[in-house]
């Protein structure tokens, strides 16, 4: 959907996806296409087809991650009920600061529970992408299910509180 919500700590900022980031999106996922469910490569067509149809859509915010106002990836947060959401379509370049993902995520958690009083947050990651289980699990999620490709990882806000506390003290936010 279209937009307003910049989300900032310190030198990081989550900005709304823009048009103008369209062939970065693209680029990155295209690149990283092995580690999604949908695996196919992207045309530039299909992507502005992608970003007309998301801008119409009720709950789905989708941000460009900036870092000392260089973008280095997206990710987003959709599929809302009552008092949760699904977190995804994550991609960081491979050249960002080291918890760049870590970070993000725990910003627009923070900023999404308090915002619409969410009980929980769910993402689900392929079995095989080491990478993102390592990242979820180092930032609170917990597994609660799986299907024979893909485990299902949820977050509260409580635990979230408790995450964000434990990666300030280790200096990690
Ligand atoms: C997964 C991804 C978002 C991680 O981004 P990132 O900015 O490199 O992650 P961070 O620097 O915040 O790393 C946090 C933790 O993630 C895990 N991690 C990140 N990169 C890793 C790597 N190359 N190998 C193993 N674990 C890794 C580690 O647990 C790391 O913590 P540590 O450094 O203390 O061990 C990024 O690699 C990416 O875009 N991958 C391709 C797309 C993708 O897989 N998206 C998720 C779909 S579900």
């Amino acid at each position: 959907m279209k937009h307003d919500y910049y989300i900032e700590q310190s030198e990081l900022v989550l900005k709304p996806l823009e048009f103008i980031d369209l062939e970065y999106l693209r680029t990155l996922r295209n690149k990283n296409r092995m580690f999604f469910v949908n695996k196919q490569k992207i045309s530039k067509k299909n992507q502005e087809k992608w970003f007309k149809y998301y801008l119409t859509k009720e709950d789905d915010f989708m941000f460009s991650v900036v870092v000392g106002k260089i973008t280095v990836g997206f990710l987003g947060l959709y599929n809302f009920t009552n008092d949760s959401a699904e977190f995804g379509r994550i991609v960081i370049d491979e050249t960002a600061p080291r918890y760049t993902a870590a970070r993000a995520i725990c910003l627009l958690l923070d900023f999404f529970f308090e915002k619409r009083r969410l009980s929980a947050v769910v993402c689900s990651v392929l079995k095989d992408n080491s990478r993102a289980k390592s990242l979820y699990e180092l930032i609170g999620f917990k597994k609660y299910d799986e299907s024979e490709s893909l485990i299902y990882y949820k977050t509260t806000k409580n635990s979230n509180i408790k995450t964000t506390k434990k990666l300030r003290s280790i200096g990690i936010l």
